[in-house]
């Protein structure tokens, strides 16, 4: 951080989230990555996520659950692989949905690099939407597909997220129109 307040992205040494904004509607934050640190298997239960990749190079590894005949939240299943891929700035937005598009996704950072993520709805525990970390196990006589086992930690240990203020300018939001 230099003596404006100012987060040098490419200069972070963890994980830093600068939060932008959130309403009932939607959240907005930044991921700042320093080069070899992993984002772990994480999912967005119910959630639309739209994540721009603003500079660097990033390895996204991304599942969707397999379709059973229940709808509710899954802790453990079958998920085909979505994104399985190295992504360099500049490069076209990605956008997960629900039940499709990769919505169980983990992020290496290859060198510095920072992800802009907008999620609506926002996460919420009260409103049966918690962020749930996984374990994935390929399975070799099934490519394209892997098994998925809840991690029993809330947060993993090995994932250090540091918070940063937000100082660019502020979003305009009109309140009758989105929140
Ligand atoms: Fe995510």
């Amino acid at each position: 951080m230099n003596s404006n307040g100012l987060v040098s992205g490419q200069g972070v040494s963890e994980i830093t989230y600068i939060h932008i904004y959130e309403c009932d509607q939607f959240s907005m934050g930044i991921f700042c990555f320093p080069a070899g640190r992993t984002f772990p298997l994480h999912d967005h239960p119910g959630m639309t996520v739209l994540s721009k990749l603003l500079y660097g190079s990033v390895y996204i590894k991304a599942y969707d659950w397999v379709r059973g005949e229940t709808c509710s939240p899954r802790t453990n299943g079958l998920a085909g692989t979505a994104i399985d891929g190295i992504f360099n700035a500049p490069c076209e937005p990605s956008v997960l949905f629900p039940r499709s598009g990769g919505n169980i996704h983990s992020f290496t950072a290859l060198t510095p690099c920072a992800i802009l993520d907008v999620l609506s709805p926002p996460y919420s525990d009260d409103l049966g939407r918690p962020s749930t970390y996984f374990l994935d196990f390929p399975i070799p006589s099934l490519p394209g597909y892997a098994w998925l086992e809840e991690r029993e930690v809330k947060l993993p240990c090995d994932l250090v997220v540091k918070g940063a203020t937000y100082l660019g300018p502020p979003l305009d939001v009109p309140d009758d129109d989105l929140c």
